[in-house]
């Protein structure tokens, strides 16, 4: 068998299986600011990348797809709906986004979730040659890294969590909180977006188990008797944004901003959202407020369409279900009461898109709106900064997102206060356009300094270091 020195475990891969029409079937590249952030480091590495093709019931051969090397793990569909839908993202999804919906615990998903941990373990135990970098992502997975290690204790084990650790009064709610934190203490070094995540899984870590922590590392008595010293800190991510700024140069790319405005009538102003369909995101906040400006007459349809992107997400878990009934009621209540026959109030669109469009609709809009009421990072305000080469554009961000603890020169909110985000929408429709290039040139700057090349190469850095940890320093 192959042996890789750098392996990525993530639930997802790079690449989704789907069927299409008449029995043809292809790769597509798979949804998510995840895969957005690691391709460009896996295809420098050389490495394999370990995942579910994101359909069930199927077995793949590993595979070559643009310089990586793919390794499918399969799912029946008994396991989609216990791990993935079940305990991913009906219960762990909305315990760690602060209880947003309530979260579901069922004794048959944790198993399932322990079973599914163990042949993703398996797997990355199989491709890893000795003393690998084993880099695995996100909370469908956190059991993998204890389960790893026990079988290689020679590998080298990160782990990376995307979304938010929640404070431990709400962590301290799922039933198996002792056997998920002692599944990410396998890990070398634990990542976290923000620093308020990391120092809420130390006070889980003091709490439930009493090891010492000093700074961001902890003491872990193995059952040898050694100590290990984990390191368990912040490291946002990011994007790749000279690509971003690169697409949003192009000439075909720019002629399609433009032929999108022309299409929404061409008005003054365009604000713009783009979610995957998810309560985490603020949506719902973000109509209300909208509705409630053209209600009260402070903004009008001739004037300004907003662009609501939503993604198609989870779309069997009842959470989403009933969040997608609730948006489009929405913006069809929403569309019927303001639009006149030439200008649409809400320009709505429940589709995926392509790279390119999506560059194009952030040069398309003057306000882009990010009301996330909890996020890990939320890689749309940095792609919208990446691409607005003309120093204009305003973005307002949520202070519930990991990218506002960078990105202070956004137009910050609290999306759960509406009149506060009415004003806000007000405040970066009509910035004057010297404070929206002095703000943009800011957020660039930061976007630009850390760049996901950076995230990946202080993350691998931290995790190739720790064996030289004196443990004496804090
Ligand atoms: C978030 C998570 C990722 C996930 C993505 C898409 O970004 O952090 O782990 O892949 O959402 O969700 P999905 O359930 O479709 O993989």
């Amino acid at each position: 068998a192959a042996a890789y020195d750098m392996v990525v475990v993530s639930n997802r891969l790079p690449v989704d299986y789907v069927a299409g029409p008449g029995g043809a079937t292809r790769w597509k590249s798979s949804p998510g600011g995840l895969v957005t952030a690691l391709e460009p480091v896996m295809r420098a590495a050389d490495g394999a990348w370990i995942g579910w093709a994101g359909v069930a019931d199927r077995e793949f051969a590993p595979f070559e797809h643009d310089g990586i090397s793919i390794i499918p793990v399969p799912l029946s569909e008994q396991e989609l709906e216990e791990y993935y839908e079940g305990f991913s993202n009906d219960t762990l999804w909305p315990l760690y986004h602060d209880v947003i919906a309530p979260p579901s615990f069922h004794r048959e998903w944790w198993e399932s979730y322990v079973r599914v941990n163990r042949r993703f373990a398996d797997a990355a135990a199989d491709a890893a040659s000795e003393g690998a970098v084993v880099w695995v992502q996100d909370y469908q997975l956190q059991l993998v890294p204890r389960m790893l290690r026990e079988a290689r204790p020679d590998l080298v084990i990160g782990f990376f969590n995307h979304i938010p650790f929640p404070a431990y009064g709400i962590y301290s709610q799922l039933p198996w909180r002792r056997q998920v934190i002692d599944g990410l203490l396998g890990a070398d070094v634990i990542g976290f977006q923000r620093a308020a995540d990391a120092g809420n899984f130390g006070r889980a870590v003091r709490r439930l188990f009493g090891y010492p922590t000093r700074g961001s590392v902890i003491d872990v008595p193995e059952a040898d008797g050694e100590t290990r010293h984990v390191v368990a800190r912040h490291f946002p991510i990011s994007i790749d944004a000279a690509s971003f700024e690169e697409l949003a140069r192009r000439p075909d790319v720019q002629a399609r901003a433009k032929e999108i405005r022309h299409s929404l009538g061409d008005p003054e102003i365009v604000m713009l959202g783009v979610d995957r369909l998810d309560y985490t995101k603020g949506i719902r906040h973000r109509l209300k407020a909208f509705g409630e400006l053209l209600r009260d007459g402070r903004l009008g349809v001739e004037e300004v369409t907003l662009v609501q992107v939503a993604s198609p997400s989870r779309e069997r878990v009842e959470t989403y279900r009933q969040l997608r009934d609730e948006i489009e009621l929405m913006v069809g209540r929403l569309n019927g009461d303001y639009s006149t026959l030439g200008h649409q109030a809400i320009a709505y669109l429940h589709h995926g898109y392509p790279r390119e469009e999506m560059v194009a609709l952030y040069l398309a809009a003057d306000v882009m709106l990010v009301t996330a009421l909890r996020d890990g990072m939320n890689l749309v305000a940095k792609e919208y900064v990446a691409c607005r080469f003309d120093n204009d554009g305003v973005l307002l961000l949520s202070e519930f997102t990991g990218a506002s603890d960078e990105l202070r020169q956004a137009v910050l909110v609290n999306p759960h206060d509406i009149e506060g985000l009415k004003d806000s929408m007000i405040e970066a429709v009509r910035m004057p356009q010297r404070e929206r290039a002095r703000r943009m040139r800011s957020l660039r700057k930061r976007v630009r300094d850390n760049d996901v090349a950076n995230w990946s190469a202080t993350f691998l850095e931290t995790l190739t270091g720790v064996g030289k940890i004196d443990p004496g320093v804090p």
